[in-house]
């Protein structure tokens, strides 16, 4: 489903402000201080508050376990000049019996209002329908969050519909809006964007 390239966990793509690389033991303490927000883990679906011990160790195990397979790409993000200190992650995971997949991404509280999530998701779509993925990226976000619907928006995400999934780490249904993006639609977006750009240079080469 994704890349053979991307199964090794030397594998990390660059952004002008970050990384997006596996995720490693050592990364266990960092998760912990920003999952154990409370703002972070209610926008999600599986993210446990309050955050319990060794739930780190297992969230990155099950990122790599899945890299390895190809049924994924997690990764977190740091700031490319620190590589060692997660501010984030982003990732897509398979769903049951599809081709598609699900986006989540989620960034530190210090962090937030910088462009980050917008950056981080930015690449990683670039990253993986670059490399020829060709089914849909779904993402689904709380209604009561307007920061992570603008990030998908930004990125060419269309909303599809909405529910009120079960959300295991919430014990309860909460209402979302679901959102869909496919490869047809992400290449427009890149054709459009270097259509801009060249008609802009054309225009400032002019004035
Ligand atoms: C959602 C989240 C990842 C956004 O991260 P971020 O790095 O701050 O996002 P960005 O800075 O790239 O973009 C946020 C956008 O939302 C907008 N925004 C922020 N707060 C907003 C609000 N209350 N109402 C409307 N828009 C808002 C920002 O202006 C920005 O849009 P712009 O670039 O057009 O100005 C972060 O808030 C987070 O981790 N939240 C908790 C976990 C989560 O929600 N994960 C996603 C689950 S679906």
């Amino acid at each position: 489903m994704f890349h053979e390239i991307a199964r090794d966990d030397i594998y990390r793509i660059e952004t002008p402000r970050l990384w997006l690389r596996w995720p490693k033991v050592s990364d266990a303490p960092h998760l912990t201080r920003h999952l154990s927000n409370r703002e972070i883990a209610d926008m999600t679906a599986r993210i446990p508050h309050p955050y319990p011990p060794g739930a780190a160790e297992h969230y990155i195990f099950d990122m790599r376990k899945n890299n390895v397979a190809g049924q994924g790409l997690g990764l977190v993000i740091t700031p490319n000049a620190k590589p060692n200190e997660v501010i984030g992650g982003v990732g897509l995971r398979r769903i049951e019996h599809s081709e598609d997949v699900e986006l989540g991404y989620w960034l530190g509280l210090p962090f937030w209002g910088r462009g980050y999530a917008t950056e981080a998701v930015s690449t990683l779509l670039q990253a993986v329908f670059g490399f020829g993925f060709s089914g849909n990226i779904i993402a689904s976000v709380r209604t009561n969050n307007p920061a992570s619907r603008r990030v998908l928006e930004r990125n060419g995400f269309a909303h599809t519909h909405d529910s009120s999934p079960f959300m295991p780490a919430r014990g309860a249904p909460h209402p979302v809006h679901w959102f869909q993006l496919d490869r047809v639609e992400w290449l427009a977006r890149q054709v459009a964007a270097e259509w801009d750009g060249h008609r802009q240079s054309a225009e400032y080469a002019v004035t």
